[in-house]
């Protein structure tokens, strides 16, 4: 009850927004409701489908969606600054996997993408807004610059009469969105080196929690739209559905992952520590509908940390062997497991939930006297492995889960929701 009241105070409240960003500015109007046709087959056969669990009983590609306003070149600043307002406090929409793999049609997809990224980077503008004197950062300027372009490319771009531009628009905020992970956590690390008082783990871990989780979905959105712009002009059968794998054969990722780890870890550290992946399962074949994006940069890092640890601790190539890692791969009908296990000594007590932190890392220690970011490789260094992955996990509704032996390993869990409808993205807002 107190949820519909809050949901329909908040649409009352955007209405209210979009009204006024309306009158302030525009002639005509800046939202046009475009709905379909309820008593159509198709809405009819999607109600039965999803229920009243849909969001507000509403498909995504139902939703309203925006017009693009006529602004004269001289008044697009100030028309996207009050846009930027508008749309920060709206309320971001969730998917759920079903309704992902529902939306393989670009022009659907697209759609729901021109309301819903909007909303996405005004919410990340604001918090970057919200930090004190974040103009002192430059890394923080350079991203929101970055979010502003993105976002006034989404608001200016037009649908139609075909998807071109659309596209376009889409495929350089991707291109921006690449180095946005790297360059908030070296502005955080900025933040608590320089003023470290205000800026401790207490104010960071939650905020890149949410950043980064709000970035995680908004490029997935955008990837999907483009794989399925890409599937739509080839003729080829395919198997993934967008970036979706719908038979995601986990313990096959797995495999190639811990490859690719050891290739690493062999390139930093001239061991290449033994990995071990096994299978479990009784009736139920671990495979299920997943991004296999997602499933090998979480393998990736949490193997990183095994293998690293590993090399490290071994004394000797003999010895590496001597000190397998293990993954284990099972699943039921509802959950996906994967159990990472080494016996590098674990991780001290008095650590605890740091190692979750963003400001943590043991590597490129005894080289204090170089930045964090210059001490960084590929194997390890930045901190934002773990935390990274969790979210990662999180983002459709897993978990993942560290356990350390001092003196003798670490354990890492991974679960991950099988059931589409179960697996819904988490998009973090302040005005939920
Ligand atoms: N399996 C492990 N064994 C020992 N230490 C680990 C393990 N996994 C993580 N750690 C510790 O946690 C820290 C943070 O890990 P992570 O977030 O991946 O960042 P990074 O690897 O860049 O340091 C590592 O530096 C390491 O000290
Ligand atoms: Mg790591």
């Amino acid at each position: 009850m107190a949820l519909t009241c809050k949901r329909a105070m908040s649409r009352l409240k955007q209405d209210a927004l979009k009204c006024f960003a309306t009158s302030r500015r525009l002639q005509a109007p800046l939202i046009q409701v475009e709905r379909v046709d309820p008593s159509t087959s198709v809405a009819k056969a999607l109600k039965r489908k999803y229920g009243p669990s849909s969001w507000d009983g509403q498909v995504p590609w139902e939703r309203g969606s925006m017009i693009v306003p006529q602004v004269a070149e001289s008044d697009v600043e100030e028309f996207i600054q009050q846009e930027l307002d508008s749309f920060a406090p709206m309320q971001p929409r969730p998917l759920s996997m079903q309704e992902v793999l529902d939306m393989l049609d670009p022009q659907r997809i697209a759609k729901f993408l021109h309301v819903e990224v909007p909303i996405r980077i005004a919410e990340r503008i604001r918090w970057i807004r919200e930090i004190e004197n974040w103009q002192d950062i430059p890394e923080l300027v350079e991203i929101e610059d970055a979010h502003v372009h993105v976002f006034r490319d989404f608001r200016l771009v037009q649908r139609k009469p075909t998807l071109d531009a659309f596209t376009a628009v889409v495929e350089r905020a991707m291109q921006k969105q690449q180095p946005v992970r790297l360059k908030v956590a070296l502005a955080m690390h900025r933040l608590h080196t320089q003023r470290g008082d205000d800026f401790t783990s207490e104010f960071i871990d939650p905020w890149l929690d949410n950043f980064l989780l709000n970035c995680i979905g908004t490029e997935m959105l955008m990837s999907q739209y483009l794989a399925c712009v890409i599937m739509e002009s080839d003729t080829k059968p395919q198997k993934l559905a967008g970036i979706v794998d719908p038979d995601c054969d986990i313990a096959q990722i797995c495999r190639e992952t811990a490859m690719h780890v050891q290739e690493i870890t062999e390139e930093h550290t001239g061991r290449t520590p033994k990995i071990e992946v096994k299978e479990f399962h009784d009736k139920a074949v671990p495979r299920f509908s997943y991004i296999p994006g997602f499933l090998r940069f979480i393998m990736t890092e949490v193997l990183k940390n095994s293998c690293r640890a590993t090399a490290e601790v071994a004394k000797s190539d003999r010895e590496v062997q001597k000190r397998p890692i293990e993954v284990i791969v099972c699943a039921d009908d509802h959950e996906v497991a994967i159990r990472v296990c080494d016996r590098a000594r674990g991780i001290p007590f008095g650590v605890g939930q740091k190692v979750w932190s963003y400001l943590y890392t043991t590597a490129g220690k005894g080289k204090s006297s170089k930045g964090y970011a210059d001490t960084a490789t590929s194997l390890a260094g930045y901190g934002i492995g773990l935390p990274l992955s969790r979210l990662y996990a999180r983002y459709f509704g897993g978990t993942l889960k560290l356990v350390s032996l001092p003196g003798y390993g670490t354990s890492v869990d991974l679960f991950l929701r099988r059931v589409n409808a179960n697996q819904v993205e988490i998009v973090p807002d302040n005005d939920a």
